[in-house]
């Protein structure tokens, strides 16, 4: 937060530190001296000139200017593509795929910051001794232990992998709004951590040391070494099919279901009023995700509309396999995180309710559902999804907003 007092005194003792302003008489024989001293050749300045205009006159002729993804001519719809594209990618309009400049206007107006959110009633239910079970304590640990760094993890991922890869400028203005809200949710973590005083070390270290979270973060960092490698590059059928692997590691399975048993927990636990700040933030996290998802899937299905050798038998019992190792991994985080039944729900329920979640990923990218029959038994999660801000789901009350503001809610 700026403090305006501090700047004025800063700006004060900046001030008082300068130089005492020079007495005219000072000047005046400064003056004088200049006229008699021989003229500065202006020499550097000059050539620093000449070298600029040179630079300048030499630009539409200098090397390097596919590199800058600049094409040579007006582009035409015909000539965008998904990955590997060589027409322009700083022209925005006229847009390829209307959906991803549509999901860019969704994620502005479902625009959210954490500040928003009351968090007063959460510090004294966190801070008295018989707010919340040890169970539901755990939860919370957890939750806010996996998300603090998962959404790191996919916001480096976002930006130091596929970024680069996706040469469709509708879609990368859609990937800068996913970046930034990437940087919200990471944010609203550090917020919720930071409000109920928990130990920040043991929270931002569950990645390394707890071997559920472990599992399903090195699992996801398994899957963007090699593109983020700044010397990767597509072109090639088999790196093509490994930006494909990466994009379903990352859109499918960590924020298709590495995301859900922790955001199931947390909202069930607002659905019974007990830490309905933490479940407020993770409700709008939640619509930010699914949004996500959707973009994701459909980048994946359309590079392989437009590329369908990638698409082969192989490369569909690999990728079935993925969302197989993403389902097991988010059940044994299930019944790590839910030793007994807690909140109305038991790692059984879970299981199947991520089964069902593994189905419908599966037929979202064109693939046979490998859990026949698997229910929702949680139908409440899809209405939350598509709940709009101003239907707040737990009713608390949004409180004046302040850019950059911090508030206490102690
Ligand atoms: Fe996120
Ligand atoms: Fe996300």
């Amino acid at each position: 937060m700026l403090n305006w007092d501090d700047y004025n005194v800063s700006e004060t003792s900046a001030a008082s530190a300068a130089p005492a302003p020079a007495q005219p008489e000072v000047v005046a024989a400064a003056l004088d001296t200049m006229e008699t001293a021989a003229p500065v050749e202006p020499v550097a300045a000059s050539d620093m000139a000449k070298a600029a205009a040179d630079a300048v006159a030499n630009i539409d002729t200098a090397p390097g200017l596919e590199e800058l993804e600049m094409g040579a001519a007006r582009i035409s719809v015909d000539e965008k593509a998904m990955i590997n594209c060589r027409a322009d990618l700083n022209q925005l309009v006229p847009f390829k795929y209307d959906w991803a400049w549509q999901k860019y206007l969704d994620g502005c107006a479902n625009h959210w910051m954490p500040q928003e959110i009351n968090m007063t009633a959460d510090v004294a239910t966190w801070k008295s001794d018989d707010g919340l079970t040890e169970d539901e304590r755990r939860i919370v640990m957890r939750s806010l232990g996996y998300f603090s760094t998962a959404d790191s993890l996919v916001a480096n991922n976002l930006v130091l992998g596929i970024y680069r890869l996706i040469t469709n400028p509708e879609c990368r203005q859609y990937l800068l709004r996913q970046a930034f809200e990437e940087a919200i949710h990471t944010h609203a973590y550090q917020y919720c951590i930071e409000s109920l005083g928990m130990d920040e070390g043991e929270v931002f270290n569950m990645y390394r040391e707890i071997p559920s979270v472990a599992k399903k973060a090195s699992w996801s960092l398994g899957k963007t070494e090699t593109l983020s490698d700044p010397n990767f590059t597509t072109g090639t059928t088999e790196n093509d099919q490994q930006l494909l692997r990466n994009l379903i590691g990352f859109y499918a399975v960590t924020e298709g279901i590495f995301f859900y048993c922790g955001f199931t927990q947390i909202l069930s636990m607002g659905r019974r009023n007990k830490m309905t700040g933490v479940a407020e933030q993770f409700q709008y996290i939640l619509r930010d995700e699914s949004m996500h998802l959707n973009f994701g899937i459909d980048v994946i299905n359309q590079i392989k509309l437009e590329n369908p050798h990638l698409w082969t038998e192989t490369f569909q019992q690999e990728v079935i396999q993925m969302i197989l190792e993403g389902t097991a991994l988010e059940i044994e985080y299930a019944r790590d995180t839910m030793p007994r039944g807690v909140l109305g729900m038991n790692a059984s329920m879970m299981e199947e309710y991520l089964q069902f979640i593994a189905n419908r990923r599966l037929t979202q990218l064109g693939l046979t559902e490998q859990f026949p029959g698997a229910q929702n038994p949680f139908p409440w999660m899809s209405e939350i999804m598509d709940l709009r801000k101003e239907k707040n789901f737990f009713e608390t009350r949004v409180i004046e907003y302040q850019t950059g503001g911090a508030l206490s809610w102690d």
